[in-house]
């Protein structure tokens, strides 16, 4: 059908989380050493007193990054994170099994605190339910996050941390169902094991939120940990990485898929709650989504994914998944935050944004309100939305063609009431359309419009250290009351209401 967008401000979906623009650090590839945390950085990039790259959290903190999630991903499932306090010459180096690398430690929980402290984000750890023990799990937040006269507790005290951290949210493993996974599990098992963790872990600190692992949302794995774990926890935890393969269609389509996960993990979690007769808010942290080529950019060799516009098109319409599910996903991480399949990447020299960038970047600062559910009418794609390697173990869609519109929108009101912003993403790679954008019943708009574009001539076109060919374009123009998207293009439109 043609192209067509109507918004109503009256209907509104529920309150956009800012939490969904949050990111992830794990000890993987040069995300923390060599990424973050350079402290004999050639070029005096360092901070002298932590080690820390200024000019890459200066850059971190133009996307008002909200948690960042530590210290993995798979790395968390051998990690000893006593290795990584007190004095840096008595931190033993240790032999690292996600990545096959070695763990030299000098990067470990009271830098992240200090990092998240300064990027006046809040911290969130995945626990070890790998080669870690309950004990383990237990010492580590009695260490971040107790004032008592207790033996970890004393001993941040003794590394010169007198205040305790408070850190809210703790994860409960990750992808413990995957068989990459130091100590992969059965589903039954970890539930078990997970609940009596939970227990435990909320006797030390009641205040604390927990997160369960769960897969893509629309697994086994997921309907059986929730009906578990949802008593015990606040989260259930998604991954998903989509993929291109080459195929624009199927890198910019792929997020249907998240799409489609969401609103089956909702109807799980809707079940678990009914059986459990749970009144309380239990909802989504998809705490790693991104295009992510593992082919490639293999993790065992840092996973710096080298992204393009298409790719910047496949990560708006991630963005707009998860402002159109505001009502079930409160907390979503980027995978991950520096040079491993990174929205920047550096060098001793300095940085570059990558395509990617601008987008998260329009989002974190402009598609924040209330979600709105709009009416979009759009030329269909059809075709296949996940390449065919991934293809048995995420099922794509599911055939669902309300998920795989080339004209891709979310809409928000702002906060402040008087403003509309609109991000629509054109994934047709090669026609462009003219869409007309109605408001009402009962509003009205001002007669320009502020554009945020992010385009360029050539899908392939990408940003290196010769240039960032992919960013964001401002302009004002009068409003007609349609506009034209060009082939393969993102925009958000901002209009402020009458
Ligand atoms: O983000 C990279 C890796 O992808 C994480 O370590 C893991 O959890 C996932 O498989």
């Amino acid at each position: 059908s043609s192209p067509m967008i109507h918004i109503d401000p009256a209907r509104t979906i529920s309150r956009v989380d800012p939490r969904i623009y949050s990111g992830f650090t794990e000890h993987m590839g040069r995300c923390i050493y060599g990424g973050l945390y350079e402290p004999e950085n050639p070029n005096q990039l360092a901070d002298p007193n932590t080690g820390f790259r200024k000019d890459v959290l200066d850059v971190l903190r133009e996307l008002n990054v909200p948690i960042f999630r530590y210290p993995g991903g798979n790395f968390v499932s051998s990690y000893r994170w006593q290795d990584g306090i007190g004095p840096k010459h008595l931190r033993p180096r240790r032999p690292e099994l996600a990545w096959l690398t070695e763990e030299s430690n000098l990067f470990g929980t009271d830098e992240f605190m200090q990092f998240c402290k300064e990027m006046n984000a809040e911290p969130y750890i995945c626990l070890n339910m790998g080669t870690g023990t309950l004990e383990d799990a237990l010492a580590w937040l009695e260490y971040c996050n107790s004032s008592a006269n207790t033996h970890y507790a004393n001993l941040r005290r003794a590394n010169g941390h007198p205040e305790p951290y408070n850190v809210k949210y703790w994860s409960l493993g990750n992808e413990v169902w995957g068989p990459w996974q130091v100590g992969q599990m059965e589903s039954h098992d970890y539930a078990k094991k997970a609940f009596q963790w939970a227990k435990a872990l909320k006797l030390l600190d009641p205040k604390i939120q927990l997160i369960s692992c769960g897969e893509t949302g629309f697994t086994d794995w997921d309907r059986v940990t929730l009906k578990k774990l949802a008593p015990v926890i606040d989260y259930h935890s998604i991954h998903l990485y989509t993929v291109s393969e080459g195929n624009h269609a199927v890198n910019v389509m792929g997020p249907a898929a998240a799409e489609k996960g969401l609103e089956i993990c909702k109807s799980l979690i809707d079940l678990a709650k009914i059986e459990a007769g749970l009144e309380k808010q239990v909802t989504v942290c998809f705490d790693e989504w991104n295009v992510w080529d593992p082919v490639r950019a293999p993790g065992e060799k840092g996973a710096e994914e080298h992204y393009d516009l298409s790719d910047a098109l496949a990560v708006a319409s991630w963005l707009n998944v998860f402002v159109r599910k505001a009502d079930i996903v409160k907390i979503a991480c980027i995978a991950q935050s520096v040079n491993v399949i990174s929205p920047i990447i550096t060098s001793p020299e300095g940085l570059f944004k990558q395509t990617t960038f601008y987008p998260l970047k329009l989002f974190a600062t402009l598609m924040q309100g209330t979600s709105l559910n709009i009416h979009v009418a759009s030329p269909q794609y059809t075709g296949k939305t996940v390449p065919e390697w991934v293809e048995k173990l995420e099922n794509g869609n599911g055939g669902d063609e309300k998920l795989t519109k080339y004209i891709d929108v979310s809409a928000v009101l702002s906060d402040s009431k008087d403003e509309i912003r609109v991000a629509i993403v054109n994934r047709n790679a090669t026609e462009a359309y003219t869409v007309p954008i109605r408001f009402g019943p009962v509003c009205d708009v001002l007669e320009t419009v502020k554009v945020h574009e992010v385009w360029s001539a050539d899908l392939k076109d990408n940003n290196g250290w010769d240039g960032e060919r992919v960013h964001t374009v401002e302009k004002e123009l009068p409003w007609t009351g349609e506009y034209l998207v060009k082939e393969h293009s993102f925009q958000l439109l901002v209009f402020k209401l009458k």
